[in-house]
Order: structure tokens, then sequence, then C-alpha cells
């Protein structure tokens, strides 16, 4: 390894917590830092406290090499040369800008323990303009400390993998000696990360905090786009699937993020579309975004076309029928139920008045804990039975793999509603299934 670098990440939350044992992984020392006591001592004794591919493994290995721990006490970030603030973003309460708390919290509790030189890395997702803010009272309070804006790119269920081997490296740095400085230390903790040629993008504040949110608007309108494009596949007998496949063959378009379904949610699209939006308007230029604000309507629009075809089966009426849902994460591989699309549906269905059972391989536990209202089962056959409808709507690879002809043998009717575009629909036709998916024709 080169140079070990001494670091603290503030923040043990799923970007903090999977940043600091990765940064462990690259040879540094480090220690996390969180108010929450229970997480800290779970991630001390090498427990994932949120389901994440390869995390537990990751946090078991940096852990016993002894360069890496976990603390409450921001006293213990006295010391390290370079501080990562990985705290939340979320959306408020009751507006679409982002609640920015957390994030001056954690800064404000660096000032006491900085030092001239050391460096502060936001990594958090933040409106355009907080890092200079931050960066004024960085400096203010202590005389030589640097900040620099670093965002991160990480996709749940591929945690580990997008910050141990991220797409590209953007640093957003002042443009003056102070701006080497940070750009050398960053090199330093990434050098690791560089030598394998990952690109690099070296810029203002700004420019690095917009990288964030220009992408994840970007992703979120690719998604909406195709979920347009079903709306019309809907209206005209067309197919959504082999549309996606015909565009995404034309490497400008490119077939990914091109799934047509029940749209995107979790804790980072849907929230941060809503804030770069607001922060638009705060900055008089919300007409350059108001495109988002559709892109959003195609999104939610997705959940209620769903709940309104669970009716049309179940001949024009949910009252008192049993339906199956197999799906609450908001994407598969996770246990996040953050705006997750599947529980929304199933909420919306229940309040029309069907029994709904809620199945899910990882995030029942979480579901229950919001949705206590929702009946829940251990197995897609327990929630399935004697179902008069079967709802995919987290395309859990055990859901794709569901044998139709044993399944069918547990429902009352044998009617599966695709809201992924995920099952092999001749398969499940073949079985005797009547097959619905968003826009795609009946099978
Ligand atoms: C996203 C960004 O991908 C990541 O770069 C950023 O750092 C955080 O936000 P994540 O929220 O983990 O990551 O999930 P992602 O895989 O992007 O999926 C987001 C949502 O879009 C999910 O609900 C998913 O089901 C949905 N989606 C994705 C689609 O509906 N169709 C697609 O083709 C792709």
């Amino acid at each position: 390894w080169s140079t070990s670098v001494k670091i603290s990440v503030i923040g043990c939350g799923y970007l903090g917590a999977v940043h600091a044992a990765s940064m462990a992984e690259l040879g540094h020392e480090v220690v996390g830092i969180d108010v929450d006591q229970d997480k800290v001592e779970s991630l001390s004794q090498a427990k994932a406290p949120f389901y994440e591919p390869g995390f537990e493994e990751l946090l078991g290995r940096t852990l016993a090499t002894g360069r890496l721990r976990f603390s409450t006490d921001f006293g213990d970030a006295r010391g390290s040369k370079v501080h990562f603030v990985c705290v939340g973003t979320p959306q408020k309460r009751s507006e679409y800008a982002a609640d920015l708390r957390f994030v001056e919290g954690a800064t404000e509790s660096l000032l006491d323990v900085l030092a001239p030189g050391d460096l502060v890395v936001g990594k958090s997702t933040v409106p355009v303009g907080t890092a200079a803010r931050l960066a004024d009272l960085v400096s203010s309070k202590v005389p030589g400390a640097i900040l620099a804006w670093n965002p991160e790119f990480l996709r749940e269920g591929f945690a580990v993998q997008d910050t141990l081997e991220p797409d590209r490296l953007v640093y957003g740095i002042p443009d003056d000696v102070d701006g080497e400085t940070a750009r050398a230390l960053l090199d330093e903790v990434y050098a690791s990360i560089r030598e394998r040629g990952t690109p690099q993008v070296v810029t203002d504040y700004a420019t690095a905090e917009m990288v964030k949110t220009a992408a994840n608007s970007f992703l979120a309108t690719k998604i909406s786009f195709i979920n347009a494009m079903a709306e019309l596949c809907e209206a005209t007998g067309a197919d959504v699937k082999q549309l996606a496949d015909a565009i995404g063959y034309d490497d400008r378009i490119g077939r990914k993020f091109l799934n047509a379904g029940l749209g995107f949610g979790g804790g980072c699209l849907p929230k941060d579309i809503r804030a770069f939006m607001a922060r638009a308007g705060e900055l008089g230029a919300d007409q350059a975004l108001t495109f988002l604000r559709e892109v959003d309507n195609i999104n939610m629009r997705r959940r209620i076309r769903m709940v309104d075809l669970a009716r049309e089966v179940c001949d024009g009426s949910l009252v008192g029928k049993r339906v199956a849902v197999l799906g609450a994460a908001f994407k598969p591989d996770s246990d996040d139920i953050r705006d997750s699309p599947a529980l929304n549906v199933a909420a919306q269905l229940q309040l029309q008045g069907a029994v709904v059972r809620v199945t899910d391989p990882a995030a029942v536990e979480n579901s229950r804990r919001l949705w206590p209202q929702l009946d829940y089962a251990a197995t897609p056959e327990e929630a399935a039975e004697r179902a008069d409808a079967v709802l995919v709507l987290t395309e859990w690879k055990q859901y794709r793999e569901l044998d139709p002809a044993a399944f069918g043998k547990v429902v009352k009717q044998k009617r599966v509603l695709d809201g992924r575009n995920a099952l092999d629909r001749d398969a499940w036709t073949a079985a005797g299934w009547s097959y619905r998916a968003l826009g795609r024709r009946h099978g």
C-alpha cells in the first residue's frame, strides 16, 4: 500500500459506514463516528445495521486489521488529517428542499477538533452553494483548515463495489494553494483507486455539488422517459420492453436504466430531484428544471396505474380481494423501504379494501415498523395463499425464479401482475396464469 492517512468519517449510516470500511480496506487508519450508540456497537461487532451484499465481510475484515474502529465520541476525530462528512440530507417535512441540519451540525462539531492543515471533505448530497458556505465557516473558525467537496455515487446493493471501484472521482476544491493541498491529500487517500486509471474531475465547489444532483436527475429522467413510453404502449398495444431493447441498442441511448415498471423510489432519486428543483427556485432558475416536476409526476402515476390494474384484474373491485404483494424494498438486494413504490402500492390496495399480504426477503422487518397495519408473510407461498391476484413489485431474484406451475397451486386465481417487467411472460402464461405488466400487452 501507499501511505496510510488518518481519517475520520462523520455519520455511519449507509454512506458513512461503507465509506469508513472501504477507506480502511485501502490501507488507511479510520475512525467512524456516529451519535447513535446502537449503530456504533453493532458496527464495532462487525454487524451491518442494514442489508448490503458484501458489506459485513468487508467490515469484519477491516476491523480485524485494527485499522478501523467506531465511536460515539466526536473527540476521537481529533488527530485525523482528513474528515469525511457522510451524514444524511433528507427532504424537509413540508417542502421539497433538503434539510441541511445534519451536515451543518456535523461541520460545526468538527470545528472543535480540527487543526490547521486538516481537510474536511463533504460527501453528502447537498444543494449547490452549501460547500462555499461551509468552507467560509471552517476557515473562519480554524484558520488553515480546508474544505473540499467529493460527492459519492454509490448504489444500494452495490455500495462496496461502487466505493472501492468508482466510475469517477470528483473533487470540488478552492482555486488557490489550499485547493492544491486538498487535491494532494485526496489523491493520497484515493491513491490505489487512481492507480487503476479511474477518471478524475477536479473542479470548483458548485460543479462538484451539481455533478451529483445532475447525475441523479438524468437517471430519474431516463426512468420516467421509458415509463412515459409505457403509458403510450398501454394506449396503443405496443410493447415497452421490446421498445427499450430496440432504442437501447443505440450506443448514444444505452439500455441501462430503461426498465419500465413501477418507477423509482429510495432515499436518493425522489428527494434529490425535488431538492434540486427547490434550489433552482431559490436561485431564480426554476424554469430550467420544470421538466423534473413532470419526471416526478410520471413516476408517481405508475403507482396509481398499478393499483388500477390490480382492481381491473380483480373484476372491478378490490374490496375483500386477497392480494399478495411480492417485494417491499424499493429495489432488490436492499432492505431499504424509503419511498418504496412497492409498499406505497400495497398500502393503496389495502385502503381500497383489499386483504393484502406483503413479503420480501430482506425488508419485512423495516416495513412492519413503518406500516404496521399491513399483513406480512415470510415466503411468497404464504403471502399468495388463496390469493385473487399476485403482484410482483420488487424484482428480487427469488421472485424472478419462482416456478409458475408450482406457485399456481397455492393461489385461488392465477393472476399475476408484473410491476417490474421481471418475469418470463411466456413461462407464466404457459403455466396457465393471466399475465399483466405495465406497458405490455396481456399475456
Ligand atoms: C441512486 C443512484 O443510482 C446512485 O448513483 C446514487 O448515488 C444514489 O441514488 P439507488 O437509490 O441505490 O442509487 O438505486 P438505483 O439502482 O439507482 O435505483 C433507483 C430506483 O430506480 C429504484 O427504485 C429502481 O427500482 C428504479 N429503477 C432503476 C427503475 O425503475 N428502472 C430502471 O431501469 C432502473
